[in-house]
């Protein structure tokens, strides 16, 4: 009973500093709000969030710095706590000390009231006896919250290897799951390895939770010019009705990292490129991109678009595709794939892909969908280019540079539209400009939220828009397994290419027979670059 009233104290404690943050925190529910509706933050019931895989990297890097912006922010609702669940052995205080170490620089007090709210519970992952105990810590930190009469939701956070992920799920399900309130699970990639093993999984999740019980990440879609897409093209009305095979020739997705696997190799050759960032971020903006006009903004209707753009792409053939292997820096500093640890000297494994797609449906039949991703390349950039036909009847020979609208997901977001206009003065000659959209000069005091923030906020609301339906997964795995099982089968050896170049010269070349035209002599205005 001491007890009850000890944590009734801390909580009534915990309530004035938040409250007292909330006053002072700037108000970002603007830049958090999705393009859905969205449903509101309970406020009334507790909330425990689990962080399962507590003291792997993920939780440090990521989820434990992100739920500490969110608080930071005032969106953590006032009677949230955070459990850290992990096997390692560590007291609250060490592992407070580990979190913290990753969080944004923030003032001490901030901090402390923020770890406050978190504890550590060590236990076995696959232990429902272990879960048990958690779920009785549980209970009684939130008795102080809901008075025994309000309800305990709890979002469980599963940052743990795909190979304990359904042991840990069948282990929460009878233990730790709230009998008074909803449950949610956060569901970090990879699903599956390709359409059987993704079937099996959702199979076997379907039997422990629903399908509104489960949010599965991609972080692109918490990528603020990702959420720009449908604003983009649904709430202006220059964009639509030349969004098809009419006006454009041809889509560009590129994602390009200027850093190697760096010491993960050993776990990406079993993946690959294609599996790690080709069949799921570049897919869902694709989705994006090509799908019909959902018929409301809510995740169901937005979701069921997308699922039917995926169904209509046809699967990755040989033919329309480029891998590629990254060896070492020209200097030789930079070792190549095969020189991180773990990586087979045999390995076929792609760091680079190239991909054609095709859409047959009447929007898209003749236009392709051009999908780049690789590692240690020239840059780290990622975005989309919608490359639209030259005018069909130009008064102006030699359509020498088609209009492009740029959407630039990372870094420095950017909308703009590469368009000819005429060179000022006593000349006839043309010049390439932008219609320019800079997020940094139109925007200047925004501050972008990490993906993981708005995604996290999101399964608060209880917002499925920005997560990844059952059936899209099944889509994006069709277009994508006959192509991974034929290169594993048939030992397919990707093209090699020097770290830090621009990826094989093949793929150059696969992009160019699609239709898209590099333009070439067209340079981002000076001074902008130096703002940018
Ligand atoms: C992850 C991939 O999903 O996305 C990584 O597994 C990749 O290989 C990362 O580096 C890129 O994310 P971001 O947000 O840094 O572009």
């Amino acid at each position: 009973m001491e007890d009850v009233e000890q944590l009734k104290r801390e909580n009534e404690e915990l309530k004035r500093q938040l409250a007292e943050y909330q006053k002072s925190a700037r108000p970002r529910d603007a830049v958090l709000t999705s393009v859905s509706p969205g449903a509101a933050i309970d406020e009334k019931s507790a909330l425990t969030i689990i962080v399962l895989g507590a003291s792997g990297d993920l939780a440090k890097k990521k989820t434990y710095p992100v739920l500490f912006s969110l608080y930071l922010h005032g969106l953590l609702p006032p009677n949230a706590i955070i459990y850290g669940f992990a096997r390692s052995k560590l007291d609250d205080a060490d592992f407070k000390k580990q979190i913290s170490r990753h969080f944004k620089k923030a003032p001490e007090e901030k901090v402390n009231g923020f770890l406050d709210r978190c504890y550590y519970f060590s236990g076995q992952y696959n232990s429902a006896e272990s879960f048990a105990e958690l779920a009785k810590a549980m209970d009684e930190k939130e008795s102080a919250f809901t008075s025994g009469s309000q309800p305990a939701n709890r979002i469980f956070y599963m940052a743990i290897p795909p190979s304990i992920f359904l042991d840990v799920a069948k282990a929460i399900q009878p233990a730790a799951m709230s009998k008074t309130g909803w449950n949610r699970v956060i569901v970090e990639k990879p699903f599956g390895h390709d359409l059987d093993s993704s079937r099996a999984l959702s199979s076997s999740m379907s039997q422990l939770f629903t399908e509104d019980q489960l949010y599965r990440i991609d972080h692109y879609l918490g990528k603020e010019m990702v959420q720009n897409l449908m604003v983009l093209r649904f709430a202006n009305s220059v964009f639509e009705p030349v969004w098809n095979r009419n006006f454009v020739s041809n889509v560009i997705i590129t994602f390009k990292e200027d850093i190697g696997t760096e010491g993960r190799g050993g776990y990406f050759d079993g993946n690959g490129i294609i599996r790690d960032v080709m069949q799921n971020h570049l897919i869902q903006i694709l989705a994006l991109v090509g799908m019909e006009a959902p018929i409301s903004l809510s995740a169901e209707d937005v979701r069921d678009e997308k699922v039917k753009l995926l169904r209509a792409v046809s699967a990755l053939t040989l033919d329309d595709l480029v891998i590629g292997q990254y060896t070492a820096s020209p200097d030789g500093k930079t070792p190549g794939y095969k020189e991180d640890p773990g990586v087979p000297q045999d390995s076929v494994t792609p760091t680079f892909a190239a991909a054609v797609l095709h859409i047959n449906n009447s929007r898209w039949a003749g236009t392709p969908f051009i999908l780049k991703c690789g590692k240690a390349l020239n840059e780290r950039k990622a975005e989309i280019r919608i490359q639209f036909k030259c005018p069909s009847a130009s008064l102006f020979p030699n359509c020498s540079a088609p209009n492009e609208l740029v959407l630039r997901v990372q870094p420095n977001e950017a909308v703009y539209m590469k368009m000819l206009t005429k060179k000022p003065g006593l000349t006839t000659a043309l010049a390439q400009s932008e219609l320019d959209l800079s997020y940094k000069s139109r925007f200047e005091d925004l501050e972008s939220p990490d993906a993981y923030e708005r995604l996290i906020f999101d399964v608060i609301k209880g917002d499925h828009n920005l997560f990844v339906r059952d059936d899209e997964l099944e889509a994006a795995w069709k277009i994508f397994t006959p192509i991974l099982h034929q290169l594993e089968k048939e030992k397919i050896q990707p093209d090699l290419y020097e770290f830090g170049s621009r990826g094989p010269a093949s793929a150059d070349k696969l992009i160019a027979d699609s239709g898209y035209r590099l333009t070439t002599g067209y340079t981002w205005p000076v001074n902008r670059k130096a703002q940018l």
